[in-house]
């Protein structure tokens, strides 16, 4: 058959279906056709966008309209006010921060200043108000190195630039050159090219995490993406999703593999599409500190072309001494090829003061799309890498000040005591009855839960006995992070046999509730409406900022 045959072939079927059409539409006016078309047109495209074109998806959004109903029943309502009223005390201030017999809170400032010597003496009352030990290993987290060597450090350089700000370089030349060293000598502990990877001290791990959020979304505009899609393990941390919420980016959460908490690769493949901005592993993830496979990751991104961000806001001052320290582990770093960014907190285990991080790229084709740049600004040129504009040198000086301090060699010493601290701790729990440790722990965090009582009720027993852990959520879980002062000796043992008595005393009522937080931390993983929760939470941030002597609600304030 030659091609003018099937030319005619071709015509000879065109003329059929056209004149079935036409007959098919002869009952109908022009006019009616125009309309339908039109009508059947818009209907399409306003279905298809309900249904695809949104950053939440249609089962979320059913589920939000359909509890959105429900509480405007005047029954429900009330039934869901009355039940909150008790929840809503629980996160009062006077519930959650009450002040000592005859303490105030000052509404209005003094009038006349104060001076240098009655403030130090007034300070130490506020001082007063803090019951917790974090110097004697009794907080997971939150303090990690806290070392009087260090307070001395980092004061005297808090001392000496108290008055600094990087946005002024030319007055501060000295904080711009501490600066770039906190970064250089960061990339260099990830491996980044000397010639090519570049980063910034940034406020902490959220700033580091927003940053990347930013700087993908805008990299997937440059390549024509309208509509950028981030995907991430559901054990990321959730500064990934408050970028998402602020920057407009949809949120693809992937599952993690029940037994390893591992990133679930195949379900990350699947997550891909052209508008995949950016894929994130962590190193290791918070909730159960397991390190997700970087290199698969990366792997993926390489063949997708995405950029891969690695989050070792937590890690990142352990990892690159695990191997010297005698535990080591799989590259995460710049070496792996497909990395484009990494994040590591200076104020975790780089045992700075609270206050920085360091955000880095593989190369400035990504960190240009961070600056922001307002050329036409009648104050001038207006140019700042990152979300500050006026930012605190102190912190910048007191970081580059510990980093200097405790140098090479006292990081691997610190990560080899942490980790053997962790590996005791573990070891000592996976020992016990009735308990188990998730996934294979290699780093800094363990956490536990059991199948023969509710893990809540151990973390009360726990915090009865001085103890403060962090309670994790889906599944029920607690985790311990383990940071210098769990090192002073003794403080692995005395954690272990507290637990092993804890589980004892639930154990002889293994059905029995929890009572207190860790009853409020259950119900609220049951009740299926995630905006009830939402509000408990704001309950709690209001709470922050309350200095009426009454909790807000009981004097009629609500
Ligand atoms: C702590 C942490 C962060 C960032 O937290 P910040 O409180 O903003 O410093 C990010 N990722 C992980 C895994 C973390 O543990
Ligand atoms: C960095 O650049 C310098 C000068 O161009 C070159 O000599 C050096 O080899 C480069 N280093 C790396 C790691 O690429
Ligand atoms: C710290 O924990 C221990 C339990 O091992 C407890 O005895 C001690 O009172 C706690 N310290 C504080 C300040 O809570």
């Amino acid at each position: 058959m030659n091609v003018s045959s099937l030319l005619e072939e071709a015509k000879v079927v065109f003329g059929k279906t056209t004149d079935f059409v036409d007959v098919q539409l002869m009952a109908f006016k022009p006019w009616e056709i125009v309309s339908i078309t039109v009508v059947t047109l818009v209907l399409t495209h306003l279905v298809y966008n309900f249904v695809f074109d949104h950053e939440k998806s249609l089962s979320q959004r059913l589920k939000l309209g359909f509890f959105y109903y429900v509480k405007r029943f005047p029954i429900i309502r009330s039934i869901v006010e009355d039940k909150m009223k008790p929840v809503l005390h629980e996160v009062s201030a006077t519930k959650l921060f009450p002040l000592k017999p005859g303490m105030t809170y000052k509404n209005v400032m003094p009038y006349v200043g104060k001076s240098h010597t009655s403030i130090l003496r007034e300070v130490d009352e506020y001082l007063s108000l803090d019951t917790v030990d974090w110097s004697k290993g009794n907080v997971s987290g939150t303090v990690y190195g806290g070392d009087p060597d260090l307070t001395l450090v980092a004061s005297t350089m808090y001392h000496k630039f108290a008055w600094s700000n990087p946005l002024h370089p030319d007055v501060f030349p000295s904080l711009r050159k501490m600066e770039a060293e906190v970064v250089r000598m960061t990339c260099s502990l990830f491996n980044g090219d000397p010639n090519a990877s570049c980063g910034f001290v940034t406020t902490g791990g959220t700033e580091s995490i927003l940053l990347a959020c930013k700087t993908y979304r805008d990299w997937a505009y440059s390549k024509g993406i309208k509509k950028p899609e981030m995907v991430i393990p559901i054990s990321a941390h959730a500064a990934f999703e408050k970028g998402a919420a602020y920057f407009k980016i949809k949120l693809k959460h992937v599952p993690v593999d029940p037994t390893t908490r591992k990133v679930d690769l195949h379900a990350m493949k699947q997550a891909i599409n052209k508008n995949t901005c950016m894929l994130v592993g962590s190193t290791p993830q918070f909730p159960h500190g397991v390190l997700d496979p970087i290199a698969d990751i990366a792997a993926l991104g390489k063949r997708y072309g995405v950029p891969v961000h690695v989050d070792a806001c937590l890690g990142g001052f352990l990892l690159p001494f695990m191997g010297e320290a005698g535990f080591p582990i799989q590259p995460c770093d710049f070496s792996v090829p497909g990395v484009t960014s990494i994040s590591a907190d200076t104020h975790k285990y780089g045992c700075a003061p609270k206050g920085s991080s360091v955000i880095m790229y593989k190369s400035t084709e990504f960190a240009h799309h961070q600056y922001f740049v307002s050329p036409d600004w009648q104050g001038g040129i207006y140019a700042t890498p990152m979300f500050a504009g006026s930012r605190s040198g102190a912190i910048v000086a007191a970081c580059w000040g510990t980093m200097v301090h405790i140098g090479r060699e006292g990081y691997i010493s610190n990560t080899r005591k942490i980790i053997s601290t962790a590996r005791t701790i573990e070891n000592g729990l996976a020992q016990m009855n009735n308990l188990f440790v998730f996934g294979k722990p290699e780093m800094s965090v363990i956490a536990f839960g059991s199948m023969d009582f509710d893990i809540f009720r151990l973390s009360g027993e726990l915090t009865n006995k001085g103890w403060n852990l962090n309670t994790l959520q889906f599944p029920p879980s607690i985790h311990l992070c383990c940071t210098m002062p769990h090192t002073k000796p003794g403080v692995a043992d005395r954690f272990l046999s507290d637990v092993n008595d804890a589980v004892n005393t639930i154990m002889q009522s293994p059905k029995s509730k929890p009572a207190g937080a860790g009853a409020i931390y259950g119900m609220a993983q049951s009740i299926p409406d995630r905006t009830i929760v939402s509000s408990i939470a704001h309950g709690f941030l209001d709470a922050l900022y309350d200095t009426t002597p009454f909790a807000r609600g009981e004097n009629g304030k609500a």
